[in-house]
């Protein structure tokens, strides 16, 4: 069967059923990824064009659907200990957490499929073990969630990992599995996943001592960008960290936090 082509109005109408839901801006020419992307929905319902395909979600006659389609319209490019810089700086707030006996809350907020919610969690669990910490991650794609929850990846998201990490925190699969790792169940147990869209007004999570919002808003408007970060630093304590993705910048989206380096910033 030859592949369907996404007319220009289709696209369009992706470009706003993304935005809707998530905040997301699709730039236009991505024609080629959308429709690469949801092809195997249209296989899947047996329907012939983009166009049936939105009608089917429009529809809500599978209410489920609506989430693939966010799920496989989302980019979640991700591996552990990526922008090493953000979890020296952990090491040295979880040092500092250690000698005033306070448990530090952490929040990977677009987790993606949890390689930066583990990335923190190994960094608490070898300074404070066993001790009191918390680390929760949250995105709006159902799929990498699960994939979070299962903690199974391959091995080449490890290539920024500490080998003494490696060693302690993951098991090497032998055989069929050879070539991945899964996070060990100790650690799994300890990290929380929960479905979350940071483009609605969010739940009251509790206050955070460190926020990683990483390269999540280079796909949101700057309206969308703003209303968000606000969102988040309502649940940042005063004296907290918010990282962002170096390619990002707070510039024109919050002037009440102080920069302390590129990409980190302090709540007064
Ligand atoms: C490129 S990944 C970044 C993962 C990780 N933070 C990192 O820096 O490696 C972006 C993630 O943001 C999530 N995302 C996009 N829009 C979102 C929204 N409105 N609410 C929550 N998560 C969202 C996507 O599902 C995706 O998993």
């Amino acid at each position: 069967m030859p592949a369907v082509t996404i007319t220009e109005r289709e696209f369009s109408q992706f470009q706003r059923f993304i935005y809707e839901a998530a905040g997301i801006c699709m730039a236009n020419g991505k024609q080629a990824l959308v429709s690469g992307r949801l092809a195997k929905r249209l296989a899947h319902y047996q329907l012939e064009t983009y166009g049936d395909y939105l009608r089917l979600l429009e529809s809500r006659a599978q209410p489920a659907e609506l989430q693939v389609a966010v799920d496989l319209l989302t980019t979640n490019e991700t591996y552990f200990f990526r922008e090493p810089k953000h979890f020296a700086l952990l090491r040295e707030l979880a040092l500092e957490a250690r000698d005033k006996r306070q448990t530090p809350r952490i929040w990977s907020a677009a987790s993606s499929s949890g390689e930066e919610a583990y990335s923190i969690a190994m960094v608490l669990a070898d300074v404070l073990d066993e001790g009191p910490w918390e680390v929760l991650g949250t995105d709006i794609s159902t799929r990498v969630l699960e994939r979070a929850r299962c903690g199974h990846y391959p091995m080449e998201r490890a290539s920024q990992m500490p080998p003494a990490y490696l060693k302690r925190f993951c098991l090497k699969g032998q055989g069929s599995e050879t070539g991945t790792l899964l996070v060990e169940r100790a650690l799994r147990q300890r990290v929380q996943f929960r479905h979350l869209n940071l483009n609605e007004p969010l739940p009251k999570l509790g206050s955070f001592d460190v926020i990683f919002l990483r390269n999540v808003m280079i796909y949101f408007n700057l309206a969308t960008k703003r209303q968000v970060v606000s969102r988040l630093l309502a649940q940042l304590r005063p004296g907290g960290y918010f990282l962002i993705g170096h390619s990002e910048t707070l510039n024109d989206i919050n002037d009440t936090l102080v920069a302390v380096a590129p990409s980190i910033y302090r709540k007064p």
